[in-house]
């Protein structure tokens, strides 16, 4: 699957010509190479992408955001002037920030689409999750600078990039709006020199040449239409035009030798985390009991009954389902013998069952003496914090409840049999209707942070209730 090349333009220091850079660029690549699809979208704030690029004033439902959401980034693009294609900008991007699922998620998602030719992402002057993911996904990072303190702020992204195990070479700096009227005395003659001196003895890259500070060029964003023009067609009489074309030919060069390496990388790990997710999901179905862990009855062909508890001891051991009737009944009979009325059962499951199906239950079996054991059930929060609970003791022997149903004890029974003198636990929770989910690496994940979660309690209870 060919993917594409990645440009993001980047800077913690704010107006420094990035926007102006990303959009020209664009244009210029555009120029260069006629059959090369060049698609541009911003993590800023302003919408001058979307001045520049769209056609009409007509204002778009659809914007970057949404990549975030499941939407497929290739639906998002929009032809625009000059060639260039764009993703409208989003006004809200601040408060969706959380919808942003690590600094990779932008890279998941576009090494999994089908765009095509070169991307470049502009970025706001702030190292937030939108520019870390930028960052992260790019081939070619580009930092206009046009100051030594915009030189000095490169390094933040350079160890962001550093600490995601990205070549330095990644990295490259460009002097920008520089002021071709000041000139120093001394080696370094004006300030592109100086900078490119200083950025080089820092140990960075930098581009051949530079943008200069032209009047003209920061005129193109004020006129009585309301519109942004670019420098190809409005500001061609420039140096900046040529400054660009130089640029756009090395970017350009640099696309053809390396191709779009970063996705292609992405894409592979992503793969194989899959491969190992589905490895890690395939044990864990293997490890499943063949029956309901109550009844002894199998497991339909089709997988589990729709309305299966999930049932797994601390040390994953024992991994299964139980039908939620037989674990009703059976505590109905070993914790809340004195229910009575119409529909004990149902009663019970009114006092367990959270309404919105987070219920967890922690059964767990301590023994007392040679002939009793104490079996306790509570019942825990989503995050697995004590709600209520209540213990009762048992006879050992007592493993079948009257008319040879079987009790709590018969699902520890399965555990092994050497652990049978200490404390043991079972966490439980309704499966859904899909029930085989639950062992989706995410799913099972989550359930395991909250099982250790549920263990750390226990442990400290049982050190307190020891030293008192
Ligand atoms: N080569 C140039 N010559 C003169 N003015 C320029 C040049 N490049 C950009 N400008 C002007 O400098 C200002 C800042 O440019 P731009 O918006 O591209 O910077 P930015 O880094 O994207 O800013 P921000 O961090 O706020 O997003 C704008 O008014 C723009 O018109
Ligand atoms: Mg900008």
């Amino acid at each position: 699957m060919a993917r594409s090349y990645i440009i993001t333009i980047a800077s913690e220091k704010g107006g420094v010509g990035k926007t102006t850079l990303a959009t020209n660029l664009a244009i210029y690549l555009r120029a260069l190479a006629e059959d090369l699809p060049v698609t541009l979208f911003s993590f800023d704030n302003h919408f001058t992408v979307d001045q520049m690029f769209r056609f009409t004033k007509v204002v778009e439902n659809h914007h970057i955001g949404e990549v975030f959401t499941g939407v497929n980034p290739v639906e998002l693009v929009r032809d625009g002037q000059y060639g260039v294609n764009y993703i409208p900008s989003s006004r809200t991007l601040f408060e969706t920030q959380n919808q942003v699922q690590g600094i990779d998620h932008l890279a998941r998602i576009i090494s999994q689409s089908a765009l095509q030719g070169i991307v470049i992402i502009d970025t706001s002057p702030t190292l937030d999750i939108y520019t870390r993911n930028a960052l992260y996904t790019a081939d070619r990072v580009i930092v206009p600078i046009k100051d030594a303190p915009s030189l000095e702020n490169c390094r933040n992204l350079a160890s962001f990039l550093q600490q995601q195990q990205r070549p330095k070479a990644v990295l490259k700096l460009l002097p920008c709006l520089i002021d071709t009227r000041i000139h120093f005395d001394g080696p370094f003659r004006n300030s592109y020199q100086l900078l490119k001196a200083y950025a080089i003895n820092r140990g960075y890259r930098c581009f051949d040449g530079f943008i200069a500070k032209s009047p003209k060029v920061e005129s193109l964003s004020t006129n009585p239409e309301g519109k942004i023009y670019p420098v190809i067609t409005h500001g061609r009489q420039t140096d900046v035009h040529l400054q660009l074309t130089h640029l756009a030919r090395q970017v350009y060069l640099d696309y053809l030798e390396q191709g779009p390496t970063r996705l292609n990388e992405v894409a592979n790990d992503l793969y194989e985390q899959q491969e190992s997710f589905l490895k890690g999901y395939n044990t864990r179905v293997e490890k499943i009991h063949p029956t309901c862990l109550a009844c002894g009855i199998s497991h339909p062909e089709t997988g589990v009954w729709p309305n299966a508890w999930f049932v797994e001891n601390e040390s994953g051991q024992l991994s299964g389902f139980i039908e939620e009737n037989c674990l009703f009944d059976m505590l109905l009979t070993d914790c809340y013998p004195e229910l009575s009325g119409k529909d004990p059962k149902k009663l019970l499951q009114e006092i367990l069952l959270d309404s919105t199906g987070s219920t967890l239950l922690l059964l767990q079996k301590t023994p007392i003496d040679e002939q009793r054991v104490q079996i306790a059930l509570f019942r825990l929060d989503p995050q697995g914090e004590k709600i209520s609970g209540r213990q009762r003791s048992v006879k050992k022997h007592k493993r079948f409840q009257m008319r040879g149903k079987p009790g709590v004890l018969n699902i520890f029974e399965l555990i092994d049999q050497e652990s049978t003198s200490r404390q043991q636990c079972l966490l439980l929770r309704p499966a859904g209707n899909q029930p085989l989910k639950m062992l989706h690496h995410h799913n099972y994940l989550e359930w395991k942070t909250i099982f250790d979660r549920v263990q750390i309690d226990l442990q400290l209870e049982a050190a307190t209730a020891e030293t008192q």
